[in-house]
């Protein structure tokens, strides 16, 4: 029998999962709302997005995640994706990939070895995400920072974002010293990355998955958060971990203070 919190999912997502045994939510994040589902087939995860912006964006992580389905990184396979129009909803079917989130794991673990070992392997992690070769679906017609300055100025207008008009005009005015595009995540912040015995074992959420600028990965990653990135000390592991400085003060303002403020 299907749970009574299932019962609006799509029966073709139902009908992939076996006999469901039970059902549980993690701590949810701002665009979705993620079931995880406990089958005789396996774990599943169900996300699911309401209205035109978050629908939207659950439509392009499933793109994303399905072109790097052949590239060597850890993040979840998609079994099944619908789209509703007519209700303006979203559903994404993927793999459940074992782990908490790199945030929840810094608030309590209180043994620094460990803390440290799983911020290098997050800074080798983003390393592995810039080098793989980024496929070419992903790669848009404009330049990474141009579609991301009109997509902010496209959310000021419509939707609700803690940006104003006068820092828009100041990001467009003072745009960063140009730098190679990569494949970047997008969203890489701690809330994003799963950790499983001290190492990074997913990377999830991929809707902002680009040919981009590596530095907004790297801003997002080291954003203070309770008990996390309030040291220098981590920071500079996080980045020995990349292998390199990968943002520097003026650039971490212009993207972390800045452009992620429209998003
Ligand atoms: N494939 C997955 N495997 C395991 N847990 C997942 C998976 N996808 C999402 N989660 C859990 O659900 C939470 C919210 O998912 P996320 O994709 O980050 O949603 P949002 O876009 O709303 O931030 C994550 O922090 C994680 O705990
Ligand atoms: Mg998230």
């Amino acid at each position: 029998m299907i749970p009574l919190q299932l019962l609006d999912v799509p029966a073709k997502i139902i009908s992939q999962m076996g006999e469901i045994m039970n059902i549980s939510y993690p701590k949810q994040g701002y665009t979705s709302h993620v079931t995880f589902v406990e089958s005789t087939k396996g774990r599943y995860v169900i996300k699911h997005s309401k209205g035109k912006q978050f629908r939207e964006w659950l439509t392009k992580e499933t793109f994303v995640l399905k072109c790097l389905e052949n590239v060597d990184l850890p993040v979840p396979q998609v079994y099944d994706f619908v789209l509703e129009n007519e209700t303006d909803q979203a559903w994404l079917l993927m793999e459940y990939i074992e782990g908490q989130t790199l945030r929840s794991f810094l608030l309590r673990e209180t043994c620094e070895v460990k803390r440290h070992k799983a911020i290098y392997h997050f800074g080798q992690m983003m390393r592995k995400i810039h080098l793989a070769k980024c496929p070419e679906e992903l790669k848009g017609d404009h330049t990474w920072i141009d579609s991301m300055l009109m997509q902010a100025e496209y959310n000021l207008h419509r939707y609700k974002v803690d940006g104003t008009k006068e820092l828009l005009d100041d990001l467009e005015r003072n745009r960063p010293d140009h730098v190679d595009q990569t494949l970047i995540h997008g969203d890489l912040t701690v809330d994003n990355v799963l950790v499983k015995d001290g190492k990074i074992n997913a990377i999830i959420d991929w809707s902002g998955g680009a040919f981009g600028d590596p530095r907004y990965d790297a801003a997002l990653a080291i954003r203070p958060k309770p008990n996390a990135f309030q040291a220098r000390e981590e920071v500079d592991i996080f980045f020995k971990g990349y292998g390199k400085q990968a943002v520097n003060r003026k650039e971490f303002l212009y993207f972390e203070e800045g452009l992620y403020e429209f998003f």
